[in-house]
């Protein structure tokens, strides 16, 4: 099996298909995010918060790269196909599917009190402007080998 590369905009799902998924195919998964807060020490928001986003993106980067395993399902983080050369990388590797959901589903997930505390990009900047973030990434997203509309989807039917 390929490793599959789970992508898309905060709040999309790719933590709960990536998970679903892994066991569904019996690989592990690999938590981007996570391995950045190993690497680190630190949380996602303390690194943004101390170092910048350029250092968590040199993180991201770093740890879509070091991945442990031969075979996984790897949940990345909103931000990691920023980066062309990290989609170039994932798509080298393996399938990278981008998990569609449109922005007025996202938005109802993400004004959860605790859904926003744990994302530092969501703390510092208004709806219009999340907006337009979605808006400017969907280009990049849209290059993912598969598509799957998350819109009208349980997690279990997105796995399937
Ligand atoms: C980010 C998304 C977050 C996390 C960081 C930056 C982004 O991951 O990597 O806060 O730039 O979209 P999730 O997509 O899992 O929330």
């Amino acid at each position: 099996m390929n490793t599959i590369y789970l992508v898309g905009f905060m709040g999309c799902g790719k933590t709960s298909v990536g998970n679903q998924l892994s066991k569904r195919l019996g690989v592990p998964p690999y938590d981007v995010d996570s391995a950045v807060e190993k690497l680190r020490g630190q949380t996602i928001k303390e690194i943004f918060y101390r170092e910048g986003e350029e250092a968590f993106r040199n993180y991201e980067s770093l740890a879509i790269r070091q991945l442990p395993l031969e075979h996984a399902v790897v949940m990345t983080g909103g931000g990691a196909v920023i980066r062309e050369e990290n989609l170039c990388y994932m798509k080298n590797k393996g399938i990278v599917i981008y998990l569609k959901t449109s922005f007025p589903v996202l938005w109802k997930r993400l004004m959860k009190e605790e859904e926003r505390q744990k994302r530092p990009l969501l703390l510092t900047r208004k709806k219009e402007e999340i907006q337009a973030l979605y808006d400017e990434r969907r280009k990049q997203y849209e290059q993912c080998d598969i598509e799957v509309n998350t819109d009208e989807l349980t997690t279990e039917e997105v796995c399937h």
